[in-house]
């Protein structure tokens, strides 16, 4: 069970896969996925999110793994071990991840705000789910409850940090799957919806005239973010895997899951969304406030729908402890801070961005409440978090952990590791190692650069 360093290991192939998809899995896919795929055109988005998520996607996860698994450290350190120089790259990645948890939390606080709304005020949710939807994040005042559900979500997630995540980890093994058959049926009743098939079409319809630079930006951020990219999040995991894990096979796995799960709630809220003209604009309210026009039309929706929002709650747990894992290790074996003392100011800075965060969507979602700079309308601790980890931060991790593998460490090396030193076959290594040295650093580049020079429309 243990490494030469006293590390833990995962104790099966499974666990493994549980985790990692544990840690991708969650708002991005529920959440953030339908609204992008809904604001950038629908199904030639479909299509250009699921050409990256296959060449991108893949083959930094793989990057990622192999740097974990050769050097059983975190992401700082594993990299420092390659190559002394590249280890800030490690470190910018706990920066990004610091800055998406910040978001992360509070979003997390919301779907705990609709498992109490559904339990015990499930009518006035229903009554008109566009207005508490605007009503939980301060239209109507202080947005109080939402806050401390934030802070609720934070505290747990430190919790478990601080606890272990064992726990989590078995009951991942039963609640995932449910939210997995959950998902495929609440997706099947949203598409029969009357009116539903004009969002199927949108969402199947390929109309390549709406993929412009914005477009192809959002969704290779959205990929890093969705699979847990581009931060070394997968370099820590796969620091605790063991010789005889077959990196091909996972990989493989990771990806098809998580990608499954983002179409399927991309199925299942688009067409709500026609049905029932909830669009909440671009306030991400997707997940929130539409969705109860799927609930409303099923027998039990009461339950159904508090059970959904308690699986995304779980959901986003296994993805917040997967990023403040990084951040405190961190500061802990590279800073020789004290585990429970970072815990705790980590955290508090982290719910006071938190706040300033959801402060600032109720007024992206008023009207005439935003700022405009280049006609791209922003709020600076709301969709500008967003943006600075998804459009530029995550993209450049990627970019310079790809550079890396291709350039530095070596792409011989990587395959040896992913391989298992000849263990296990690779049919794609040849492919793989052109992907990491030409493709992904040439296309991450371009597209980050493309980003800057052409500026972006909202999305
Ligand atoms: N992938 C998670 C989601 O889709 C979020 C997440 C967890 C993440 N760990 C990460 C994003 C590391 C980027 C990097 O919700």
């Amino acid at each position: 069970m243990s490494t030469t360093e006293n590390r833990a290991e995962f104790g099966s192939t499974l666990g493994f896969i549980l985790s990692a998809a544990g840690s991708a899995v969650g708002l991005g896919n529920i959440w953030k996925f339908p609204g992008k795929a809904y604001a950038c055109g629908g199904g030639a988005f479909l299509i250009i999110y699921l050409i990256i998520v296959a060449v991108v996607g893949t083959s930094v996860m793989m990057a990622e793994f192999t740097i974990g698994r050769k050097t059983h450290k975190n992401a700082v350190g594993a990299i420092r071990e390659l190559n002394a120089k590249w280890s800030w790259v490690g470190g910018l990645g706990i920066l990004t991840g610091f800055i998406i948890l910040c978001y992360y939390c509070q979003v997390g606080g919301w779907a705990m705000y609709y498992i109490v709304g559904y339990i015990t005020d499930v009518q006035t949710v229903w009554a008109d789910p566009m207005a508490y939807f605007l009503g939980m994040l301060g239209a109507n005042g202080f947005p109080l409850a939402a806050l401390i559900w934030g802070l609720v979500f934070l505290f747990l997630t430190a919790f478990i940090i601080s606890h272990g995540t064992a726990g989590i980890e078995k009951m991942s093994t039963i609640l995932m799957p449910i939210l997995f058959i959950l998902l495929i049926g609440l997706m099947i009743r949203a598409c029969t919806l009357p009116g539903a098939d004009e969002g199927l079409g949108y969402m199947l319809h390929v109309d390549f005239s709406t993929i412009n630079t914005t477009a192809i930006l959002t969704a290779l951020g959205q990929a890093f973010f969705s699979l847990s990219l581009g931060m070394g999040v997968m370099i820590t995991y796969a620091s605790y895997l063991s010789s005889d894990d077959n990196l091909v096979s996972n990989t493989a796995i990771v990806c098809t899951l998580d990608t499954l799960v983002a179409l399927f709630a991309g199925f299942m809220i688009i067409p709500a969304v026609f049905a029932t003209g909830i669009a909440p604009g671009m306030g991400g309210g997707f997940a929130f406030a539409t969705l109860a026009g799927v609930f409303m039309a099923i027998p039990g929706g009461q339950f159904v729908g508090m059970l959904f929002y308690f699986l995304l709650f779980f959901a986003a747990i296994t993805s917040s402890t997967s990023i403040l894992e990084g951040t405190v290790s961190f500061l802990v074996e590279e800073k020789g801070m004290e585990r429970k003392k970072t815990l705790v100011m980590v955290s508090i800075v982290l719910y006071i961005v938190g706040v300033l965060y959801t402060l600032s969507q109720a007024y992206m979602n008023i009207p005439g409440y935003w700022i405009s700079i280049n006609g791209i309308e922003v709020t600076i601790f709301g969709n500008m978090l967003e943006y600075l980890t998804d459009r530029l931060l995550l993209p450049l991790g990627a970019f310079l952990t790809t550079f890396f593998v291709g350039w530095i460490w070596g792409t011989n090396n990587s395959i040896d590791e992913a391989t298992g030193y000849g263990r296990n076959k690779f049919a794609l290594a040849k492919p793989y190692a052109f992907i990491v040295k030409y493709i992904d650093p040439i296309a991450i580049g371009a597209i980050i650069i493309a980003g800057m020079v052409f500026g972006m429309s909202i999305s």
